[in-house]
């Protein structure tokens, strides 16, 4: 039986990946869970696996190494799966620190602690033991308003954001690891997710629930950026295949020709609500276009990201599978129908975290 560690996996990515791996293999493997829990994570999105007998939750902060070697030797681990990570561009705008902190030194920890634990004394590696490292397409950094130009696994970095920038630094620590010891690991760069679980400090769950209350809908700057949307299940899929099928010591972007500039969203979402939600239903009146709102820009927005995922459906035959059509509105029920959710993570800092960030915008 195989067993994993996933960090981060309280999270969006990170916990619909984990339903997908109890989907896919049931019993056959055995997944631990290793988060801090931060503002980002939520056991909530876990409840229907707890009582799972091949499923453990241990609390830890991918930078306390005591904490992450311990995991080590109590478990013979297979497979890690990292995606813990402070993930949120606005936030890293505000305060960098903590994504240097999280996502470079987070991941060395995981980087040594998995090499300790699967070197062998000649210095090669335990048989059958693989790292995956989940990092994002922004760290390519942005491209030309044409359609004419994509991101390619051997696209120069050129990080812009304190998010990307941190990320890319994850990504070639993983590298040097890679080159410099033959550690066994593949890196992933994906583009923007969406589907259920994701926290509303995003774009897509953000215009739902502002809409669903009636509050304004930010659009950030023109609102014409372009972002290339996978449905998060088939991001999920897309790393198992790596991790099983893919060539070691590989990059792979995850993405798939799927660009909308963010004004198509937002007004897709309202649409969609006004479409999906019963006249009686009191939030109904809430939604209207008449709450998009155009507000000052991100600092250093970058204006296009579109992944060619030539190279994961050439080596892999990965491709996504979900329309945006039926992705988005299957999002778009799942927040319907998961109100209490929302609130829960909507209530308490939030409201804090909302004021402050989009009160001088
Ligand atoms: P998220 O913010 O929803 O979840 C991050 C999780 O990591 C949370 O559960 C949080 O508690 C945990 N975490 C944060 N700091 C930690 C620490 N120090 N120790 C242990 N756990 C910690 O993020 P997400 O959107 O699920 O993204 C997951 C990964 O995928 C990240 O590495 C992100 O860079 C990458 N990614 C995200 C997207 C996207 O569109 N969301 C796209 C491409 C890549
Ligand atoms: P986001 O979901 O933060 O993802 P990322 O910045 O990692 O791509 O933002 C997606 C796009 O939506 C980005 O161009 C910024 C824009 N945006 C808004 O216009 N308003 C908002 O309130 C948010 C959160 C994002």
């Amino acid at each position: 039986m195989r067993t994993y560690l996933v960090t981060g996996g309280a999270g969006f990515i990170g916990s619909n990946y984990i339903h997908y791996m109890f989907r896919k293999y049931g019993d056959e493997i055995r997944i631990i869970n290793a988060d801090a829990l931060t503002y980002a994570g939520n056991l909530e999105n876990l409840r229907d696996i707890e009582g799972r007998e091949n499923y453990t939750f241990i609390k830890a902060d991918i930078t306390d190494q005591p904490a992450i070697e311990k995991i080590f030797a109590e478990n013979d681990i297979d497979r890690v799966v990292h995606f813990a990570a402070e993930s949120h561009v606005d936030r890293s705008i505000k305060d960098p620190s903590v994504f240097v902190r999280t996502n470079v030194l987070g991941t060395a920890v995981m980087l040594n602690c998995a090499k300790a634990a699967w070197e062998n004394p000649d210095g090669s590696f335990k048989e059958g033991k693989k790292f995956l490292h989940v990092s994002t397409d922004e760290v390519y950094g942005s491209l030309p308003d044409d359609g004419t130009s994509f991101f390619r696994e051997d696209t120069p970095y050129d990080p812009h954001s304190p998010y990307s920038a941190s990320k890319a630094g994850s990504d070639l620590l993983v590298k040097s690891y890679m080159d410099t010891y033959h550690f066994p690991a593949n890196i992933t760069n994906t583009s923007n997710n969406y589907g259920p679980f994701q926290f509303p400090e995003k774009l897509i769950p953000l215009m739902i629930n502002n809409a669903l209350s009636g509050k304004p809908l930010p659009v950030y700057g023109d609102g014409r950026n372009i972002r290339d949307w996978l449905y998060v299940d088939d991001h999920a899929k897309g790393i198992d295949m790596v991790q099983e099928q893919g060539r070691l010591f590989q990059t792979y972007n995850i993405g798939g020709h799927n660009e909308k500039r963010n004004i198509e969203i937002v007004e897709l979402i309202i649409d969609t609500l006004l479409a999906e939600l019963p006249d009686d239903d009191p939030r109904k009146k809430n939604v209207s276009r008449d709450l998009i709102t155009y507000v000052g820009d991100r600092k250093g927005h970058d204006r296009r990201y579109a992944i060619a995922p030539d190279k994961i459906r050439a080596e892999i035959g990965w491709e996504p599978e979900t329309p945006f059509a039926e992705g988005i509105k299957k999002t778009i029920r799942w927040y319907l129908n998961n109100e209490e959710w929302l609130a829960n993570v909507t209530s308490g800092n939030y409201q804090k975290y909302y004021e402050d960030m989009y009160s001088n915008r």
